[in-house]
C-alpha cells in the first residue's frame, strides 16, 4: 500500500501532483510520502505488539534526518552501521538506548563515539572486535553492552551481494564458534553481554530462511543458558522484502506469526532492524526526459536521473517500475531508460515497455525510497538530488539539491599548484 496514485491522468503523492513538485524543485528529485512512511512503520511495529520488542529502523536504507526523526517520534529506535549514522540518529534526537550498532569494521573513533553516547548495544562481528571494544571501554572507564552477531549459515535466496548469513559472507560469528566467543565475552571485564543478533540478508520474499535461522539461534540460546549466559535481547535484523515487480513477499503480520511461533517462552526482548519494508515503497525518484534516441537496434529514453542518483539497477540489475507522471493515450514502445553518465552501465531500466515519451516528460521511478538517495554519489560531478517529503496537501524540501560549489567545497589546491 502506498500513496502514489493517479487522479485522472496525473500522478499524485498524497494530495500533491508530482508534476508540481518536479516543476518547482527541478529534477531529478526524490519524493517521499509521509502517510506511507507512518503506515509502513505502524504496520511493522504493530505486528509485534503482543511481545516486548523494539523496532530499530535501518538507517542505511534512508538516512535523511527528517525521516529518522519521524520514526523516532513513533517510538522507533535505529540500527546503525557507522559513526556517521550515529551522528545522524543523534541529530534526529533518537535516544541512545534505542540504538544498536552493527558492522564488521568499526573503527576506534566510531567505537569511542558510540561508548560516549551510551548506545543500547554493539552487535559484534568478530572476536578481534570484541577485544577492541573491551579495550576502548576500559580506556574510557565504562562497560560496553554487546550482542554477538551470529552467522547461522542459511541461504536467504536473494541477490548474492545482499546475502549476509552464509558461511562465505564476511558477517558475524559462526554458530560453531559462538559458545567460545560468548565464553570470551564473559571473561572480559568491560563487556556486558546483553544479547544475540543475526541478519541473514535483504529483500527476502519468503519466511522460511528467517524461520530456519531462528531454529538454529533458539537452540544456541538454550545452550548458552546452560552455560550461565542469559540472552536478554534477541535481534533478528531486517531483510523483509517488498514488491518491486512480481514478488509476493510475506506481509509483516505473516512474518511476525512465523517468527513468534518459533519463539514461545523465549523470554527475550526482540529487536528488529527493518529498512526496505518501511521506506522502499514510500519514495519515488522523479526524472525528466532530456532526449529520445531511436536507433535500428534500440530505443533510448535519455533522462536527467542516472546511476549516481539510483544505483540499484546498475549495481544489482534491480527492477524499478517506471511510469509517466502525466499519462496519456500513447503507444507503448520498448526502451532503455538511461541517464547522462558516461558508462553503458548507466541505466534505470532496460528493454522496458513504456508509453512513448518525449523530451520534457516526467517519469516516476517507483519504489526508490530505500537504498535510493542513501546510495547516491557525485559520480560525473553530478550534484546529488533534493529530497522532498509530502504530507497531505503540503510538501517540504528535506534536503536541498547540491550545488556545483558543494562539489568542490572540501577540495583544496596545494600551494605549489596555486597561482
Ligand atoms: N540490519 C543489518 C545488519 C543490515 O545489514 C541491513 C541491510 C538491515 C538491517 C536492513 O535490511 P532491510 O530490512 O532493508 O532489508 N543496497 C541493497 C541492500 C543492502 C542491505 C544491507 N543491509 C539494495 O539496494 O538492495
Amino acid at each position: 500500500m502506498h500513496h502514489f496514485q493517479y487522479k485522472g491522468d496525473e500522478l499524485y503523492c498524497e494530495d500533491v501532483p508530482v508534476r508540481l513538485i518536479a516543476e518547482k524543485i527541478g529534477t531529478p528529485c526524490y519524493i517521499y510520502s509521509h502517510a506511507t512512511l507512518i503506515h509502513h512503520f505502524m504496520v511493522f511495529d504493530s505486528a509485534f505488539k503482543d511481545v516486548e520488542h523494539l523496532t530499530c529502523f535501518s538507517v542505511k536504507a534512508n538516512s535523511n534526518v527528517a525521516i529518522l526523526k519521524l520514526f523516532g517520534s513513533m517510538g522507533g529506535g535505529m540500527d546503525i552501521v557507522s559513526g556517521g549514522e550515529l551522528y545522524r540518529a543523534r541529530k534526529a534526537a533518537i535516544a541512545p538506548e534505542r540504538i544498536v550498532y552493527s558492522g564488521v569494521g568499526k573503527t576506534i573513533e566510531e567505537i569511542d563515539f558510540a561508548l560516549r553516547e551510551k548506545i543500547l548495544m554493539f552487535n559484534i562481528e568478530s572476536t578481534q572486535e570484541l577485544e577492541q571494544i573491551n579495550r576502548r571501554a576500559e580506556a574510557m572507564n565504562t562497560r560496553a553492552s554487546i550482542s554477538l552477531r551470529i552467522n547461522p549459515d542459511i541461504d536467504p535466496n536473494t541477490h548474492p551481494y545482499i546475502s549476509t548469513g552464509m558461511k562465505k559472507n564476511k558477517f558475524g560469528i559462526s554458530i560453531d564458534a559462538a559458545l567460545k566467543a560468548y565464553e570470551k565475552a564473559k571473561s572480559l571485564k568491560n563487556i556486558e553481554i546483553l544479547g544475540l543478533d543475526c541478519h541473514i540478508g535483504s529483500q527476502l520474499t519468503d519466511v522460511s530462511p528467517f524461520v530456519d535461522a531462528l531454529k538454529r539461534l533458539r537452540s544456541l540460546i538454550e545452550r548458552l543458558r546452560q552455560t550461565g549466559v542469559h540472552i536478554r535481547y534477541l535481534d533478528l535484523g531486517g531483510g523483509l522484502g517488498i514488491v518491486y515487480d512480481q514478488e509476493a513477499p510475506p506481509q509483516p503480520h505473516e512474518y511476525a506469526r512465523a517468527i513468534l511461533r518459533e519463539l514461545e517462552n523465549i523470554d527475550c526482548t526482540l529487536i528488529f532492524e527493518p529498512g526496505r519494508v518501511i521506506v522502499g515503497n514510500a519514495g519515488i525518484l522523479v526524472t525528466k526526459v532530456l532526449y529520445t534516441k531511436r536507433t535500428q537496434s534500440k530505443n533510448f529514453v535519455i533522462a536527467d536521473g542516472a546511476m549516481n542518483d539510483l544505483m540499484r539497477p546498475s549495481l544489482y540489475g534491480s527492477y524499478h517500475y517506471i511510469q509517466p507522471v502525466v499519462r496519456g493515450q500513447k503507444e507503448t514502445e520498448i526502451v532503455d531508460v538511461v541517464g547522462p553518465i558516461c558508462e553503458s552501465g548507466d541505466f534505470l531500466a532496460r528493454d522496458r515497455g513504456l508509453p512513448m515519451s518525449a523530451a520534457g516528460d516526467y517519469l516516476a521511478v517507483m519504489s526508490a525510497g530505500a537504498y535510493g538517495f542513501s546510495m547516491a554519489s557525485n559520480y560525473n560531478s553530478r550534484p546529488r538530488a533534493p529530497e522532498v517529503l509530502v504530507r497531505g496537501g503540503q510538501y517540504f524540501v528535506i534536503r536541498q539539491r547540491e550545488s556545483w560549489e558543494d562539489l568542490v567545497r572540501p577540495e583544496t589546491i596545494p600551494d605549489f599548484l596555486a597561482g
